[in-house]
């Protein structure tokens, strides 16, 4: 709690007048919204574009100003949590469930913060169960075609119905175990006609921030290519 306190207010501070921020989801970025809210009520001014229904209510609520997708031309800085960092900054997201919203605003925008606490970060992806967004149309077969890459599917369900996304689709939870090649992994994904998006976020984030239990925080080295 605390640690994921620490990383989502640090990031904020980089916010300045005048930017378009991406508010991504989750328990960690709801700490950042938390500050970003009360930088607002002391005169911050921004825009922001939020990734999910949920972060969107949530920023509203403490005033916020949310702007649509298509007002857009740029983002400036999005802020979003992840399930699993490795050593290349590659990401595993999805856990939330809205993957596919947090890959577009990612890849508006100029930088990507992704904030952490420290059990997120790991030698090699695959751990934490890949999130896999897909057509209700056809699941079973897309479910048939993932577990042929290698992985155990899971339909991730709400209430004993299928979990349904802010787009209207389904998640697969995909455990992998270790995924040695996340590029490649990726790649395969999308060949799947039936895949929406995946939660592989591939050399998309710009800075790696990782909290700690006691509330300090550090910014993760990455892997000289
Ligand atoms: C939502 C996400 C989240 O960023 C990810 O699940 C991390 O969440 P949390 O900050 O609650 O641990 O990808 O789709």
């Amino acid at each position: 709690m605390e640690a994921k306190r620490a990383a989502g207010e640090l990031a904020v501070e980089i916010l300045q007048d005048g930017m378009t921020v991406g508010l991504g989801t989750g328990s960690t970025v709801y700490h950042s919204i938390q500050a970003i809210g009360r930088k607002v009520a002391d005169g911050l001014s921004i825009k922001a574009v939020a990734t999910s229904i949920h972060s969107e209510q949530l920023a509203r609520q403490l005033g916020i100003t949310i702007i649509p997708f298509s007002d857009v031309e740029e983002i400036d800085i999005t802020i979003d949590g992840a399930d699993e960092v490795d050593p290349d900054w590659n990401l595993i997201k999805g856990g939330g469930g809205a993957l596919l919203r947090e890959k577009i605003v990612a890849d508006a925008s100029k930088r990507l913060i992704v904030i952490v606490d420290e059990s997120k970060v790991v030698r090699q992806l695959g751990r934490f169960p890949l999130p896999v967004e897909v057509v209700p149309f056809g699941f079973e077969l897309t479910e048939r075609k993932l577990r042929a890459l290698g992985c155990e599917p899971k339909l991730r369900t709400a209430d004993s119905q299928p979990y349904i996304t802010d787009n209207g689709n389904y998640i697969m939870d995909c455990e992998f175990g270790s995924i040695a090649n996340p590029a490649l992994l990726a790649e395969e994904l999308h060949r799947i006609p039936g895949v929406v998006e995946h939660g592989l976020f591939i050399r998309m984030a710009a800075q790696v921030i990782v909290g700690r239990p006691d509330g300090s925080v550090y910014e993760l080295d990455r892997k000289q290519p």
